[in-house]
């Protein structure tokens, strides 16, 4: 298959954890007899540096042409901290996303066996979990009109939901559903919100056509809690913008880091995928941030053209790369100096030999005394 891919690093550690993505793709591509071709442009805090815009139309431009955008993070602490930033990065994000029509955002939230205790949460409750977080991705109080009075003393941000918006991301968790264990837990606000009503209004009529899956209903404070207490009881979660981004943060405790939580965002024509996590700058330059994340979200870039032996591929490359701990300093306690590269080289190596996982070892200890 051949692939024209846009590559935007964007902010922070974005470059360094794409990069590891782009490396094991291109060694799918040479395993599995595919053409990638990656073609990058800039997005985020660089791209305003660079253009005075977060996303310079020539981005824009790339992206529509591409078959899919792989992204990797955004944001810096000069407009963290600066509330009369005009133009901010993370813009460039919302736009991007508004313009491609990515309205479902999907972040598959597992447990590792091997990684459970890296969890702050009790073993026994978090083994075995399995979640697709479903997250409504261009509407909501995100993009709602947004107003700020003359004396900047009152300020307001209006979250509206249509029928049609609802209906297309349900019909799409509702399939997936039926993939896996066949439960959908909406999550809403419908105690106090309106648009949380209209969602259970039409989820429950979309879900007559879907008799084969279970619809459940939580409230969104009352789902933080059951992510923690009691993780295994989700299969699909179905939710809103702002609810979906504040409880995939929280559900990436489960997994033991954040800096393994990948996602696509897919519409009717584009797609696009990226890590959940941040720009981390702390971490920048200094390869030490997670590139699993990045490297999963290829791995589901992969499943949306239907390569599922290719994506697979690099699920086992990510699972023996954890099982051996070749991992970043956020999950490692056994080996030092595993930085971002070397992980990334231990999954590109372990797709080009999958059965030779100790000259893979080996490899990314090149220069190191460590042979086992
Ligand atoms: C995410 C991020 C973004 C969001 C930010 C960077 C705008 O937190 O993708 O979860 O809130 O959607
Ligand atoms: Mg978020």
């Amino acid at each position: 298959m051949k692939l024209n891919i846009a590559v935007l690093p964007g902010d922070g550690i974005g470059p360094e954890v794409t990069d590891q993505a782009i490396k094991v793709l291109q060694a799918i591509a040479l395993e599995f007899d595919h053409t990638f071709i990656f073609k990058q442009a800039s997005v985020g805090a660089i791209a305003i540096d660079e253009t005075g815009s977060p996303l310079p139309d020539a981005t824009l431009a790339l992206c529509k042409q591409s078959d899919a955008v792989l992204f990797g993070a955004i944001g810096d602490p000069k407009y963290d901290n600066n509330p009369n930033a005009k133009v901010r990065p993370e813009q460039g994000l919302l736009k991007l996303r508004k313009e491609l029509g990515l309205f479902a955002n999907i972040r598959p939230v597992k447990a590792y066996d091997m990684l459970l205790d890296k969890s702050p949460l009790k073993k026994e409750n978090i083994k075995n979990t399995d979640i697709s977080i479903y997250r409504e991705l261009t509407g909501g109080i995100y993009f709602g009109e947004k107003k700020l009075n003359d004396t900047e003393t009152v300020a307001s941000d209006l979250c509206e939901y249509s029928q049609e918006e609802i209906e297309r991301i349900t019909h799409l968790a509702f399939k997936a559903a039926q993939t896996r264990r066949k439960k959908v837990t909406l999550v809403d606000k419908a105690n106090v919100l309106e648009t949380s009503r209209l969602w259970r209004k039409v989820v429950k009529q979309v879900a007559a056509q879907y008799s084969d899956v279970e619809l459940d209903f939580l409230f969104v404070d009352n789902a933080a809690m059951q992510m923690i207490l009691n993780p295994k009881q989700f299969d699909v979660i179905l939710t809103e913008n702002m609810f979906g981004d504040i409880i995939s943060d929280e559900a990436s405790v489960i997994g033991g880091s954040i800096g393994l939580l990948a996602s696509a965002s897919v519409g009717n024509k584009h797609a696009m995928f990226e890590p959940i996590h941040g720009s981390y700058p702390q971490a920048k330059g200094k390869g030490i941030a997670n590139p699993v994340a990045s490297i999963l979200s290829a791995a589901m870039l992969l499943d949306h053209f239907k390569l599922h032996n290719e994506a697979n591929m690099i699920r086992l490359g990510v699972e023996k790369s954890l099982q051996l701990q070749i991992t970043t300093p956020d999950l490692n306690t056994k080996h030092e100096n595993i930085t971002t590269d070397k992980v990334g080289n231990f999954i590109e190596d372990f797709i080009s030999h999958p059965k030779d996982t100790n000259l893979n070892f080996a490899n990314i200890h090149l220069g190191q005394s460590t042979i086992i």
